[in-house]
């Protein structure tokens, strides 16, 4: 059996588990390959990781809050991964640990279309902003960046790209992207972000990386006024596919991901 798993703490509410699994059996690798979830307290992280290859694991994901520890315990990194500073990925072969960061592509995967010259604000400048406002800069975005800290926004810039802002006027920009925990425990976006539900329109894309079993409260909203929304499911998916292609070299299914991921 070739083991796979998410490292996380708390991971009990990951929908990796049920959408790899899914990926395997879709593929013809469910009686071969098995994928599961391990919480792991931040301190035990390290020989977490290093014991995984002598139990058959092939690879993992790593979630919060383990994403920065992911990057320092490879032997390996990805250009993405080092460039970033944190990595979602891990593969175990010939005795290396290789970390790679598939948030980035994954979330530029998920979007609508291209986003050379377009205006993007970023709300948040934690681990989840680093990866988009990365991925956002690269690929020509005008991405400027909110963080209720303001001096993480700036120190964030100063290393990946974008500009940092205070009082963005939301109605400027053709894409939003929530980053921040805000909506994780049904918190008003309207309350703690600098967005105002009346300024959401047809032109924007609005992306929330929080996911649940119902629409966030911004998501509804943009849904409301007409924007494009991509919502958390649908970028866990994305990572979760290149992810797959790293360890298993095969084309991810998508759509038995999307639903196993979404019940
Ligand atoms: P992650 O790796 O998921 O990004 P993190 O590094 O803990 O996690 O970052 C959480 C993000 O959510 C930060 O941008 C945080 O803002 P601060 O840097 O000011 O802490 C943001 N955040 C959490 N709760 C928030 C709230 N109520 N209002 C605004 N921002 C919030």
């Amino acid at each position: 059996m070739k083991r796979l798993a998410v490292l996380g703490h708390p991971v009990a509410h990951s929908r990796s588990p049920a959408m790899q699994e899914a990926a395997l059996d879709a593929v013809g690798l469910g009686g071969e390959w098995s994928y599961e979830a391990i919480d792991v307290d931040p301190g035990d992280f390290e020989a977490r990781v290093r014991a995984m290859p002598g139990e058959g694991f092939v690879g993992a994901n790593v979630t919060v809050p383990h994403k920065g520890a992911a990057l320092s315990v490879a032997d390996v990194l990805s250009e993405t991964a080092r460039e970033i500073g944190a990595a979602n990925a891990l593969s175990f072969e010939a005795g290396e640990i290789r970390a790679d960061n598939t948030d980035a592509p994954g979330f530029l995967e998920a979007l609508p279309g291209p986003v050379a010259g377009r205006r993007a604000l970023v709300l948040g400048a934690g681990g989840a902003g680093r990866a988009i406002v990365w991925a956002l800069a690269r690929e020509g975005a005008e991405v400027e960046v909110w963080n209720r800290t303001e001096l993480r926004a700036a120190h964030l810039c100063e290393e990946l790209g974008g500009r940092s802002v205070t009082d963005p006027d939301p109605a400027a920009y053709e894409l939003l992207v929530n980053t921040t925990a805000v909506g994780l425990r049904g918190e008003d976006p309207f309350a703690e972000l600098p967005l105002r539900a009346a300024d959401l329109a047809p032109s924007q894309t609005v992306v929330d990386m929080v996911y649940g079993a119902e629409p966030t409260r911004l998501l509804a909203a943009a849904e409301a006024a007409g924007a494009t929304t991509v919502d958390g499911i649908e970028l866990l998916v994305r990572q979760g596919a290149r992810s797959f292609r790293i360890w298993t070299g095969r084309e991810a299914p998508l759509d038995a991901m999307r639903s196993a991921a979404r019940v």
